[in-house]
């Protein structure tokens, strides 16, 4: 298949399969996969977790809309962007300044079942149960709905009838 037009962002919450699918997409359309939190760790040679815990939480979503910004112009790709990417409406305009915003959904149970070994999860870690999944879930739902240009639920389907889904409509 020819190269991608634009970049497809894959948001969502945790363990919602934006990394998965990313690397699908990848391999479906030729484009490169790039994952927003591999990237930051190699750019500040830091864990996430120890961002959050040394730095801060206002920081990490500083880094996330530099690399966001670093987008514009670049060749299109497949971009896996962190859980929280789409909090800010800063993130949203840019992101549709040059891509797709592709929104990915599971449920609550498939979510935990996804992440409840991770330590790599600040943002759940101390509260790793599925009710407290449920509840920053159902808070972030505004905030993804608005961003999404396209909506893809996962429960129970491979990473291929996700990305076909995904192509269709992309
Ligand atoms: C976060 C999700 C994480 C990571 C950070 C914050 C969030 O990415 O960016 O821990 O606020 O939802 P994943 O969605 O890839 O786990």
């Amino acid at each position: 298949m020819a190269g991608l037009k634009e970049h497809i962002f894959l948001i969502g919450f945790m363990g919602c399969g934006k990394s998965t699918n990313a690397a699908c997409l990848a391999e479906m359309t030729g484009a490169r996969q790039v994952e927003m939190d591999q990237m930051i760790v190699e750019n500040e040679g830091m864990a996430i977790a120890d961002i959050f815990k040394e730095k801060g939480e206002p920081y990490f979503r500083e880094l996330e809309t530099d690399l966001i910004k670093s987008f514009a112009g670049v060749e299109p790709a497949v971009i896996s962007c962190g859980g929280g990417a789409v909090l800010k409406e800063e993130n949203v305009r840019l992101m549709k300044e040059c891509g797709k915003i592709v929104l990915l959904t599971a449920e609550p149970g498939t979510i935990y079942e996804r992440v409840k070994d991770s330590t790599e999860r600040p943002v759940l870690n101390g509260n790793m149960n599925v009710g407290y999944i449920e509840e920053l879930m159902e808070k972030r739902r505004p905030k993804y709905e608005a961003a999404a240009d396209v909506r893809v639920a996962t429960d129970g389907k491979t990473a291929g009838e996700i990305c076909g889904e995904i192509l269709e409509i992309c």
